[in-house]
């Protein structure tokens, strides 16, 4: 009788634990909504994201060596590689790498991270939403 209940208890424990991941997991598309009602937020006269801009932004220099394509290859949809430690960077493009922006938590500590590397600065919410715009442009 008790090995039953300690089934149930770990059948239920496992169904809500999965609930819970699925709740928390976000499609790219919320992401930059999420993205976008900061940039609205910050700026009242928020203009829309263009993927143009996230291009260029993303293959340029900001004044450091390193470029996001530095690491992440002028090709989103390929597999890149990290300029200092050679280490294998999994594709950017939600395309081409369905775990990319997922997780928003994620998203923002990366973005923080490597905008920094690149601008020495964070990324305005502006030019996370113009980059995002660009990778979901962006087919496999
Ligand atoms: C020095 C190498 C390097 C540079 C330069 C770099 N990145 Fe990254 N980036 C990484 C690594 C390493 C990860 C985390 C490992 C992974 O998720 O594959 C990452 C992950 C990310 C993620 C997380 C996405 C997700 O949902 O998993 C985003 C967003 C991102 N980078 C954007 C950028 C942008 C925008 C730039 C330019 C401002 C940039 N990166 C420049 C190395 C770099």
């Amino acid at each position: 009788m008790f090995r039953v209940i300690h089934v149930f208890i770990l059948l239920f424990v496992a169904v809500f634990g999965l609930m819970s991941l699925s709740a928390l997991a976000q499609t790219p598309d919320e992401v930059l909504s999420g993205i976008q009602s900061k940039a609205k937020a910050d700026n009242p006269t928020f203009q829309g994201f263009s993927s143009v801009r996230g291009e260029s932004f993303f293959k340029q220099t900001h004044g450091n060596e390193l470029s996001c394509s530095a690491c992440h290859t002028g090709n989103p949809a390929a597999t890149g590689k990290h300029a200092n430690t050679g280490k294998v960077i999994q594709p950017l493009a939600p395309a081409a790498n369905s775990k990319r922006f997922t997780d928003t938590a994620k998203v923002e500590k990366w973005f923080k991270r490597n905008c920094n590397d690149v601008l020495d600065r964070v990324c305005t919410s502006q030019e996370k939403g113009d980059v995002l715009a660009y990778l979901l442009t962006i087919k496999n």
